[in-house]
């Protein structure tokens, strides 16, 4: 059987340069980095190296990155950090209701620790409207987060106008960047970012490794107490073979960046296309352009999203109805509650991440496979059967773009 893998917001496979980079450390060069003497020495350097390569994909210094053991640990050290440190200045955090849970869950953990954060409201594409981030604003503000792009829509937020916003009212902007970095362009110096997260598995490096992006001077509480490493930011020895795969997953990321996600962006659309040619009542999530290159969200009316994916499955293509962490829960993810997709429609969620790796010929086959699969499980479906008649602006499907 054909295997297709079209999850790549999900998790991405490490790419072979990257793991041939990665074998020393895990054979000869096996030094702990804090050591002193020729084994330590010959593998601090290589951190050091992966440092160098992170920084310069986010035009960024090499002091300014630390890493970490994945994207949900950094985006936890950005707001917990921040909001021990600034905890006298106030306790006003603002987000927004897409982020992912590493972000809403450790909001959620602040407020219960005293901490009051507004969730800020997105529009019906996904979007957040700026003067809405501005009216949140109070004098005990001490931390916008938002992310950079969705991973369940890949909608893309107006980073550089947050980053106005916050840097105006002098208030710390973190941007949880784990799908946007290798996808699109990403300059902390642009966007005026203070903290910035990005993940190995996203980019062709392995699990368990990650970095966050912390402007000098931001004054943060350490998440992991311990050992001095990171200079004392985060304690832990390093994860060494995942920091070189890191750093050179992240100097491939940069190469060719916008030929390299031209290519999946035609193939991305070809499969839109392609799809809203063949099925009828149909909604796509997320905005038309403002999208990352890779993504694409489909709502298919009448049938569950997980039925989709498991008809998918047994014709070997890999795909998504949410982010994985939520994929095990039945209910609808709160990403399409926010942009208050109807909740059939929010049921029915599909999501397809290609990659550079995706070829045209894997996109054909999933254009061949996937309309009969949806037309039968409507056929099976009651909700299908007993349909009435409704038009676009009763139900808000979307019969062909
Ligand atoms: C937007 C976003 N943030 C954070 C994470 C968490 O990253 P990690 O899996 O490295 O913990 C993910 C993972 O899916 C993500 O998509």
């Amino acid at each position: 059987m054909k295997r297709i893998y079209l999850d790549y917001n999900a998790t991405t496979p490490v790419l072979p340069e990257v793991l041939e980079a990665m074998l020393p450390f895990y054979r000869e060069n096996f030094g702990n980095p804090s050591s002193v003497h020729w084994a330590g020495r010959a593998v601090a350097g290589a951190v050091e190296r992966a440092r160098e390569q992170v920084a310069r994909l986010i035009n960024a210094s090499p002091a300014e990155i630390v890493f970490v053991s994945c994207g949900s640990e950094g985006d936890d050290f950005a707001i917990k950090g921040t909001a021990d440190a600034l905890r006298e200045q106030g306790n006003h955090i603002i987000t927004t209701a897409v982020e992912h849970p590493a972000v809403l869950e450790t909001c959620k953990f602040l407020e219960k620790r005293g901490f009051e954060v507004t969730y800020l409201p997105v529009d019906s594409d996904g979007m957040l409207d700026i003067a809405v981030l501005g009216k949140a604003i109070t004098p005990k503000t001490i931390l916008i987060s938002a992310m950079w792009g969705n991973n369940e829509t890949g909608a893309l937020f107006p980073i550089e106008e947050i980053g106005a916003v916050a840097r105006k009212h002098r208030i710390r902007f973190h941007t949880d960047a784990v799908q946007a970095v290798g996808k699109v362009p990403v300059d902390v110096q642009k966007a005026q970012v203070d903290l910035l997260v990005l993940s190995g598995h996203k980019i062709g490096a392995p699990k368990g490794v990650g970095a966050i992006y912390i402007r000098k001077g931001t004054r943060m509480t350490p998440l992991l107490h311990g050992g001095h490493q990171e200079r004392n930011r985060r304690a832990g020895t390093h994860n060494v073979a995942g920091i070189v795969g890191l750093g050179l997953a992240c100097e491939i990321a940069g190469r060719d960046l916008t030929a390299k996600m031209e290519k999946v962006r035609y193939l991305r659309d070809k499969l839109e296309r392609g799809i809203f040619a063949a099925v009828p009542e149909i909604k796509l999530n997320g905005h038309p352009e403002k999208r990352l290159p890779n993504t694409l969200n489909v709502s298919f009316a009448y049938i569950e999203g997980e039925s989709l994916l498991l008809n998918l499955d047994m014709k070997g293509i890999a795909a998504s109805s949410g982010s994985a962490c939520t994929s095990g829960s039945l209910e609808p993810s709160h990403v399409m509650g926010a942009m208050c997709v109807e909740v059939t429609l929010a049921h029915s969620s599909t999501r397809l991440s290609l990659g550079p790796e995706t070829t045209e010929e894997e996109i054909d086959y999933v254009l061949e496979v996937l309309p009969p699969i949806v037309q039968r499980l409507r056929e099976m479906s009651p909700l299908y059967n007993c349909r009435t008649p409704m038009s676009c602006e009763e139900c808000s499907i979307v019969k062909r773009v």
